[in-house]
């Protein structure tokens, strides 16, 4: 499939990405003490007073692919990181869980909280102090390579989601880097693609999830993107790093580079970044001396970013423990049962017709499964991100094997996406038979985009068991949309299995029984076409076909080949946001039960505007117990500048026994109502009527009310 230049640049993949790292962690102490933000900067302040120039520099850049520097004369310990959301990547085993925009499907902020909980509390088992996450830059177009480990398309899901998971990792002590800001929305050629974008665009779709990391769940750290955003790069972006992010979002925490990210030496010390990782390509000894001899920085820049080092990190305890916390949790029974949830909850149902799912135990005894997921089932998708699943984790297909101890279930081999004749009469024979599909590591990563098809001759595969077996179980692996069309009109049922981890094949496996209903909702939106899509019109044509010379080619040297502008001319036309009609909209799911929604109720205070509040009442009206997103969007009806048709203000999962009702409210601020002006360059409110919607789906509005805002 690959050809030779392909194939190294793989094996160059797996190196650096793949591979767990295992450094030595020393279990260490020192003895500083840790205290309060002001105590914090106070300790700072002392220690930058102690050091010398030649230590100032040293500390602003990392060592050892992952780690902060040490000075043991001063008891500054080195610090580690890791990557990164979906667990702990570095040193050795950890708990796995689903991939962001899994964790975005379940739309369950105390259950994603309690993963930000148990990454951190691995953090510390193991020694990692900074984890290298959570990201969430816009799904903008489908096949971004990366858009697996981000939080979907909605800034508003994306930002509760990644507050909810940065406040379970921070509260161990463990500091998350909000990644990668900002604009980084694809991976083609992500050194060298400058992302053109209108300040009200960035400000209402690309910066409210960084937003609400910093000044809500105060994240300490931020990384810097790859990419220049109109015309700057990320790490020297004075617009970004200073006005945005310190000024109006009041962050005093540090600024890591991603990974050889750099392109200067003066521009990022002197517009707001802190530290260069891995290590001092461009902030070396050497080149900051130049530079401060020349006056085109000054010791008080290099001061201030050693300063915000310190402070987060004496703020969050680091300087004040041990490396490795010994009675810190790890993989244990709890974590694992925590992972399985989250995957049970992540799992989207796309379709069910004739209500095939759940299988029914008694009926069906002969299953086939058959597409390269079935076997060897992806768990993440590639890059850094990319935990190598442990021995014994369970592929779908040995997943169902063993949850089906009286009936048959069978793998079947395919070859360019057909499966042998001589197998054919199994299929045809099926009662059900289980297509396992979609992307898995190596052809949906970081560091380059994927296709919009499906890889591997697997459409073909679907259409050679959909023509012989009514049966047919389409299960697509992937880090948002892809093809699926003409083969979704002949495929009973659909499932959107993202990338779940460790417990993938044990949560197909109880979704496809019944024994969990599906509660995932899309975190993005599913058009029918690649091209239906606004923002794709203004993107690359064939994203997953850029050479992979080009990729390693002049990665990271700004002066090695020009850069291409990606335009982001579909402005707040992303994802939903859209006006194409989509195959699955944002925010659908189906489940094995329903759900009916009444009863809305508009509540506002008679002397203040805000909080509003809006309730409504939910019942679950089939058989079975089963979760429900009750989706809050807004509505402008008179406003003087362009808005999107509808924008997801709130949101709200329950969970019913059959036959049971509950109110649930919802709260709304004035931020909610406003839109970003660029003649203030502020947030405004304008006056007027908003209508509410309440719904299952971006496209499924259940409940509506005006409401007059003045
Ligand atoms: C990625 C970052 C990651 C870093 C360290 C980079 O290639 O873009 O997200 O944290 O590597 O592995």
């Amino acid at each position: 499939m690959f050809d030779r230049l392909q194939q190294r640049f793989l094996q160059y993949m797996m190196r650096r990405f793949v591979g767990n790292y295992n450094h030595t962690i020393p279990p260490g102490s020192t003895t500083v003490q840790g205290g309060d933000p002001e105590d914090a900067e106070r300790r700072a302040r002392n220690l930058l007073n102690e050091m010398s120039l030649s230590e100032k520099i040293d500390y602003i850049s990392g060592i050892d692919s992952f780690a902060t520097k040490e000075i043991p004369r001063l008891n500054i310990p080195r610090i580690y990181a890791a990557d990164a959301t979906s667990g702990v990547r570095c040193f050795g085993d950890s708990t796995n869980f689903p991939a962001g925009v899994a964790m975005a499907a379940t739309w369950n902020r105390e259950l994603i909280e309690r993963v930000g909980d148990v990454v951190g509390k691995e953090c510390r088992a193991k020694g990692a102090s900074i984890l290298l996450g959570p990201g969430v830059n816009i799904a903008r177009v489908p096949t971004c390579g990366r858009n697996f480990e981000y939080m979907g398309e909605d800034p508003y899901l994306a930002g509760e989601m990644a507050a909810s998971y940065i406040n379970g990792v921070q509260r161990n002590g463990v500091i998350t880097t909000i990644k990668h800001f900002a604009c980084n929305n694809s991976d083609y050629d992500r050194h060298k693609t400058d992302s053109v974008v209108d300040e009200r665009t960035l400000h209402e779709i690309y910066l409210p999830a960084f937003k609400k990391a910093v000044r809500e769940a105060k994240s300490i750290g931020v990384m810097s993107s790859y990419n220049p955003i109109n015309g700057v790069y990320a790490s020297e972006n004075a617009y970004l790093l200073q006005e945005v992010l310190r000024e109006e979002w009041g962050f005093d925490g540090f600024v890591m580079s991603d990974w050889n990210s750099l392109y200067s030496t003066e521009g990022p010390i002197r517009n707001g970044l802190d530290i260069e990782m891995p290590g001092a390509k461009w902030l070396n000894e050497k080149n900051i001396q130049e530079a401060i001899d020349k006056k085109s920085i000054s010791m008080k820049q290099i001061d201030g970013m050693v300063f915000n080092l310190l402070k987060s990190f004496i703020q969050a305890g680091i300087f004040d423990r041990p490396t490795v916390d010994a009675n810190a949790p790890l993989k244990s029974k709890e974590h694992r049962s925590i992972a399985l949830q989250t995957s049970d909850e992540a799992v989207v149902l796309l379709k069910n017709k004739r209500a095939l799912l759940p299988l029914d135990r008694q009926k069906v005894h002969r299953i086939a499964v058959v597409g390269n997921n079935g076997l060897v089932t992806a768990t993440g998708g590639g890059g850094s991100s990319y935990l190598i699943p442990e021995e014994g984790m369970h592929s779908i297909y040995d997943a169902l094997r063993l949850s089906n101890s009286h009936g048959e279930v069978q793998y079947i081999t395919s070859s360019r996406g057909l499966v042998d004749e001589r197998d054919i009469n199994f299929i045809v024979k099926a009662d059900a038979v289980v297509i396992a599909t979609g992307f898995n590591y190596i052809s949906e990563s970081e560091a380059y985009d994927r296709s919009w098809e499906l890889p591997d001759h697997q459409q073909r595969l679907i259409e050679q068991m959909t023509a012989v077996n009514r049966n047919c179980i389409v299960i697509l692996h992937g880090g948002g949309a892809m093809g699926c069309t003409p083969w979704i009109d002949v495929s009973s049922a659909v499932i959107h299995a993202m990338y779940l981890g460790q417990e993938a094949g044990n949560t197909i496996a109880r979704i496809l029984y019944g024994e969990t209903n599906p509660s995932g909702r899309l975190p993005f939106t599913m058009a029918e076409h690649f091209d239906d899509y606004e923002s794709v019109k203004n993107y690359v044509k064939d994203p997953a076909k850029m050479e992979m010379k080009r990729v390693k080619g002049g990665q990271g040297n700004p002066d090695k080949r020009k850069i291409t502008k990606i335009e982001y001319k579909e402005g707040l036309k992303v994802g939903y946001r859209d006006t194409m009609k989509p195959l699955f909209p944002f925010g659908h799911g189906l489940s094995y039960t329903k759900f009916s929604l009444f009863k809305l109720q508009i509540q506002k205070d008679e002397e203040k505007l805000f909080p509003i509040t809006v309730s409504s009442t939910v019942k679950n009206t089939g058989k079975v117990r089963g979760k429900e997103v009750i989706q809050l969007y807004i509505h402008d009806k008179e406003a003087s500048v362009y808005r999107p048709e509808k924008e997801l203000k709130n949101f709200f999962k329950i969970d019913l026994d059959p036959g049971r009702q509950k109110k649930i409210s919802m709260v709304l601020h004035e931020e909610d109502f406003s839109f970003y002006d660029t003649q203030t360059h502020s947030w405004i409110l304008e006056p007027g009527v908003f209508t509410i919607l309440i719904g299952v789906s971006s496209s499924d509005i259940r409940l509506r009310s005006d409401i007059d805002i003045t």
